[in-house]
C-alpha cells in the first residue's frame, strides 16, 4: 500500500511567527492523534521561499517528521536570473520537496509545459532525493468541453518527453482541476478518482511499477470535511492543500483523516 501524504501549499502567505507557530501546531496535533508510534503517513509544508529556511529548522525540532518543500525553483542552477531561487539553494535550506507547475504559475506566469518539464529534468538531474511534485489540472472551460484527459496526458507527456517514465521514479505528482482551487467547489471523490485512475494507467503503459508505487494527490478545496472520502479512493494518496493549510485546527484535521485512513 502507498503511503499517503498531506502538502500544504501555503502559497504567498505567512510570516516568520506563522511559520513557527503552524509547524509546531500540526506536530503537536499529528503526535497526538497518532499516539505512541510516529504517524503513518507524510506530512510536507511548502511556506514562501523567505521562510524556508525557518520552516526547516522547526521541523527538526518537532516529535512527529515535517518535510518542507518550496513552492517554486528555477530550471538554472545558478546565474544572472534576478528574482529567482534555484536549487542548489533549497536543498542547502534543507527542502526535500519542490512543487512544479502550480496552475497559478501557469496561469499567472506563463510557465508552459516545456518550461515545467525542464524545471523537472533540472530537479531530477540534480539531486534525486529531492522530490518534484507536478501539478496538473484542467480549467473549468476544458471540463465542460470534455479536454479533461487531453490535458492532464498533455502535461503529463511533455515531463515524459524530457525525463522519460524513469524520472518518475520517487516523484509525485498532483491533480488539482484549476475549478476547484480557492473556490470551494471540489471534484467529487468519484470524479477526482477517475482522473488519478487515468493519470496512473497512462504511467503504467510506460512502466507498471512506477504507477503503482508514485504517490498521486488530489487538490482543490480539500477540507477536513471531505478529505477521508477523497483519499479513501484507491488511486488518491493524500492531497495537495491550499486555504486549509493555513490554520492548524483545519489542516491537522486533514492530517487525521490521513491517519485513520493509512
Ligand atoms: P485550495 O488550493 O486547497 O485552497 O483549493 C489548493 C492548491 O492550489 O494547491
Amino acid at each position: 500500500m502507498r503511503r499517503l501524504l498531506v502538502a500544504g501549499n501555503w502559497k504567498m502567505n505567512g510570516s516568520l511567527s506563522f511559520t513557527a507557530e503552524l509547524i509546531s501546531g500540526v506536530a503537536a496535533r499529528a503526535s497526538h492523534a497518532a499516539g505512541q508510534n510516529p504517524p503513518n503517513y507524510d506530512i510536507l509544508v511548502c511556506p514562501p521561499a523567505p521562510y524556508l529556511g525557518l520552516a526547516v529548522e522547526q521541523s527538526n525540532s518537532q516529535s512527529v517528521s515535517i518535510a518542507v518543500g518550496a513552492q517554486n525553483v528555477s530550471s538554472h542552477l545558478k546565474g544572472a536570473f534576478t528574482g529567482e531561487t534555484s536549487l542548489p539553494m533549497i536543498a542547502d535550506l534543507g527542502c526535500e520537496y519542490v512543487l512544479l507547475g502550480h496552475s497559478e504559475r501557469r496561469e499567472y506566469y506563463q510557465e508552459s509545459d516545456v518550461l515545467v518539464a525542464e524545471k523537472f529534468s533540472a530537479c531530477r538531474s540534480f539531486d534525486s532525493s529531492l522530490v518534484p511534485v507536478l501539478c496538473v489540472g484542467e480549467s473549468l472551460e476544458e471540463r465542460e468541453a470534455g479536454k479533461t484527459e487531453i490535458v492532464v496526458a498533455r502535461q503529463i507527456q511533455a515531463v515524459l518527453g524530457k525525463v522519460g517514465i524513469a524520472g518518475f521514479k520517487g516523484a509525485v505528482i498532483a491533480y488539482e482541476p484549476v475549478w476547484a482551487i480557492g473556490t470551494g467547489k471540489t471534484a467529487s471523490p468519484e470524479e477526482a478518482q477517475l482522473v488519478h485512475e487515468f493519470i496512473r494507467n497512462l504511467l503504467r503503459d510506460h512502466d507498471a511499477k512506477v504507477a503503482e508505487e508514485i504517490q498521486l494527490l488530489y487538490g482543490g478545496s480539500v477540507k477536513p470535511d471531505n478529505a477521508e472520502q477523497l483519499f479513501a479512493q484507491t488511486d488518491i494518496d493524500g492531497g495537495l492543500i491550499g486555504g486549509a493549510s493555513l490554520d492548524v485546527e483545519s489542516f491537522a484535521g486533514i492530517c487525521e483523516a490521513a491517519q485513520k485512513l493509512a
